[in-house]
């Protein structure tokens, strides 16, 4: 049989065809534009997402025998909002993860619900990017729109519903919303009634690896697919990324390098970072898991040399990065892009060069660049070391995992074993996964990552590289407090 694995991206839909045996027998990226109305805020239109993601999968399957296809899962990118209206027509523009237009909303949240009180109900407290303070600016400054709200989803969930008919979430990506009661994984009737939303607006709760429903008539016509075909819930990119590198269970770690940066610690038990800095939320293997997530990472790479260096040729920008540079770069690069998220929970954080000097290259601000994201990953695997958790090595994935300079500079700036697998796209081969357990390959979303995914390569920090980056780091931690109070004044 096949499996089908979507990847609901933030720049693109990147889906994956996978059969019985794991073995992936074709990948297809379709692009759609992501839009900044105003800075800091990023939307994107869900029928892109539809259309791609359609016109994608008969892409995908159009060499083999469609009635082999047994079941699509979906990994997406995560706490978007997408309002229904009574018809279930989508009201507005997404509102995406990595917006950061609910300053006001979120401060009010964490300071007049209090962030203690929004812990006890969700296990986090409000992040700018997260579901529940974008209804609150809906309720605010959209009041039409909002009073035509019937049902809110999250963006694969919107793509689930395309396909099926079933308004549906599994509880990875819904603990994004700051909606969920997480440790119990049922929607917080406080929380609802605090944010003004209706129950009945709330998608059906599940598993990531339970089966939804199957496709629409019209849909398996529109795609050649049997009816029959199973779609799972899914889950959000970073769960879903985690069962494709194989991090179920207890203890494993997995670190994204995609637009976003993430580093990801699964768990069996519930647990809750007692400072919040760390996302508290359920895994997609039945368990739960502690999160970390910078806004901005691959996308650093991307907009330095796409952008300011107008090359798409990053291999060739990295190539003067020799070995015996890691550790001595005189420039630093603070990535906050978008603003960040984790650790420093900051919407007015924006991007940085410091200690530039006459004699500084493009390839040392190149480095500068790749260095920041690791040392903004590193700040959350410092929460979750000072949790106590000892997290020695972790599989890595996503675009910038593919640059063997930048897995180099991970691995020394974090001090971690690093360890790749086949492939890089995580999500949509988690998503595979989870819908090839739903069709009865697996018996679970464990067994499935024993069998399927093997570690093909790692990166060991080298203790002289990594006692430069040692120095470095604390020289890094010292920029963002130094500058923090600047920020909201450069951006009025
Ligand atoms: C996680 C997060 C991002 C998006 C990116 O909390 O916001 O990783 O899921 O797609």
């Amino acid at each position: 049989m096949y499996y089908i694995g979507v990847d609901l991206g933030t720049s693109a839909v990147k889906l994956l065809l996978m059969d019985s045996a794991g073995k992936i027998l074709n990948v297809v990226s379709r692009e759609y534009p992501l839009r900044f109305p105003q800075p800091g805020w990023s939307e994107q239109d869900p029928q892109d997402w539809i259309r791609e993601s359609f016109d994608g999968i008969r892409e995908l399957t159009a060499d083999i025998d469609r009635s082999q296809v047994a079941g699509i899962g979906c990994g997406g990118q995560m706490h978007g909002l997408v309002a229904l209206d009574a018809e279930d027509r989508v009201i507005r523009p997404a509102i995406l993860w990595n917006d950061g237009r609910t300053e006001d909303e979120t401060a009010w949240l964490n300071t007049e619900i209090g962030k203690k009180k929004l812990s006890e109900l969700t296990a986090n407290i409000a992040f700018a990017g997260f579901t529940a303070p974008k209804l609150l600016w809906m309720k605010k400054h959209e009041p039409e729109n909002f009073a035509r709200i019937r049902k809110i989803m999250l963006p694969k969930d919107y793509v689930n519903y395309c396909l099926t008919g079933v308004h549906s979430c599994d509880y990875s990506d819904a603990s994004g919303m700051l909606l969920l009661d997480v440790e119990h994984k049922c929607w917080s009737k406080e929380m609802l009634e605090i944010c003004g939303v209706e129950e009945s607006w709330m998608p059906h709760l599940f598993e990531s690896y339970d089966c939804v429903g199957t496709l629409k008539p019209a849909v398996a016509t529109e795609l050649g697919l049997p009816e029959t075909v199973k779609v799972v819930a899914g889950a959000g990119d970073n769960a879903a990324a985690a069962v494709g590198t194989g991090v179920v269970g207890e203890g494993g770690c997995n670190i994204s390098l995609g637009t976003s940066g993430t580093i990801f610690i699964s768990s069996e038990k519930f647990g809750v970072d007692p400072n919040n800095a760390l996302h508290s939320f359920a895994h997609a293997d039945g368990g739960y898991h502690l999160m970390g997530c910078m806004l901005s990472a691959a996308s650093c790479n991307k907009w330095f040399c796409e952008e300011i260096l107008k090359t798409a040729d990053y291999a060739a920008e990295q190539k003067d990065i020799t070995e015996e540079k890691l550790g001595c770069n005189r420039v630093f690069f603070l990535p906050y892009l978008m603003g960040e998220r984790s650790p420093i929970n900051d919407v007015n954080a924006r991007g940085t060069f410091t200690g530039l000097s006459m004699d500084s290259t493009r390839s040392d601000m190149m480095q500068a660049v790749l260095e920041g994201v690791a040392f903004a990953i590193r700040d959350s695997l410092e929460v979750a070391r000072s949790l106590g958790l000892d997290i020695r090595k972790s599989r890595i994935c996503g675009g910038g995992a593919k640059s063997p300079l930048w897995r180099t500079i991970m691995a020394n700036v974090c001090n971690l074993e690093l360890e790749q697998i086949e492939s890089e796209e995580g999500p949509g081969y988690g998503g595979a996964m989870l819908a090839a357990v739903a069709c009865g390959e697996f018996s679970s979303v464990k067994e499935a990552a024993e069998k399927l995914v093997h570690v093909t390569a790692t990166v060991k920090p080298d203790p002289k590289i990594s006692a430069r980056y040692e120095a470095q780091y604390q020289k890094f931690s010292r920029i963002y407090p130094a500058m923090k109070e600047i920020f909201p004044v450069l951006n009025v």
